[in-house]
């Protein structure tokens, strides 16, 4: 590794980021392209985020990510917010174009590319179930309404949120059809047996003993295929539930990688080298 006086410098902030596995996978890139060019992780207080932002400008950054709690709040401080970014409503990529900064949001694309990897699936056309409407839920029942999914059932804990993304929805997507739902047993059945992926943008499953947000499959529903954002640990109660259903299962890691490839690729305009990224995350996620 080398770092010298033309070093270009990226990275991501954060709040907490210690456990974050980005350096690994960006950093493997760099090296593996031969780029003068460092990926750092910064501990970033929201309430300093617009300080921080400032000064990667002030400094020449090239970019760099964010990820919680500063998707959201980067909308309002960043000078242009690509078009996606704005309707996902988060950004999570910057690029430093002089003084200026540029929003982007890859997390979208990371998703779409993550269910084609797993799964040999596009959205287009699918019956989704999306548990979660915070942050993280709602870009992803965004993506689905912008790439053609035949419906999508959201479903949260505090049942209003769902209903409002479902009105962002219907702004931006006006034909989509999306029904937001309280995440309850008997709503949620009532569903189950008609959408053919299911995907948890809850945060439970992150903490060891959390419940599954669901707690039952239909019997043998080798129709269905869920995707937990969760990466870490391997297997959620929720792929474990569905996996012993019949259901067929698959991780967050896979959007994890191609929305860090994506960055990658707006940062330097080269194409990023996905297989060595992919081994320099697994190894830096489970060892
Ligand atoms: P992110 O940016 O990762 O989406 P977030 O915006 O805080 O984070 O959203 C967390 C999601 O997990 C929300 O959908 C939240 O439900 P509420 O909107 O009702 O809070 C959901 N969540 C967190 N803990 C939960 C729990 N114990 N049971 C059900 N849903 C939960």
């Amino acid at each position: 590794m080398q770092i010298d006086g033309s070093t270009r410098i990226v990275g991501v902030f954060g709040h907490p980021i210690a456990h974050t596995a980005s350096p690994a996978m960006q950093n493997a890139a760099f090296d593996r392209l031969g780029m003068n060019w460092r990926y750092l992780a910064f501990d970033v207080d929201p309430d300093r985020l617009r300080g921080a932002l400032g000064g990667i400008a002030d400094l020449n950054f090239a970019g760099i990510n964010l990820t919680v709690p500063h998707k959201i709040l980067a909308l309002d401080i960043v000078d242009e917010v690509d078009k996606q970014a704005r309707q996902l409503g988060a950004v999570n990529t910057i690029i430093v174009d002089g003084h200026e900064l540029r929003g982007f949001n890859t997390d979208g694309y990371g998703f779409v590319r993550g269910l084609r990897e797993d799964f040999g699936v596009e959205l287009r056309g699918r019956r989704v179930l999306i548990l979660g409407a915070g942050g993280a839920g709602r870009a992803l029942a965004i993506q689905s309404a912008l790439d053609g999914a035949a419906a999508i059932f959201l479903a949260n804990r505090t049942a209003s949120k769902a209903f409002h993304v479902v009105g962002e929805i219907r702004k931006i997507v006006p034909h989509a059809f999306a029904v937001a739902l309280p995440m309850q047993p008997a709503h949620i059945a009532k569903h189950l047996d008609e959408v053919d992926l299911v995907v948890n943008a809850t945060s439970l499953g992150l903490k060891p003993g959390d419940p599954p947000p669901l707690k039952k499959f239909p019997r043998r529903c080798n129709w269905l295929r869920v995707y937990d954002t969760i990466y870490r640990p391997t297997e959620t109660p929720l792929l474990s539930l569905a996996r012993k259903a019949g259901a067929k299962t698959a991780n967050g890691l896979s959007m994890l990688l191609h929305q860090g490839a994506r960055s990658f690729e707006l940062w330097t305009g080269r194409r990023a080298p996905v297989a060595v990224m992919r081994r320099a995350l697994h190894k830096a996620v489970y060892g």
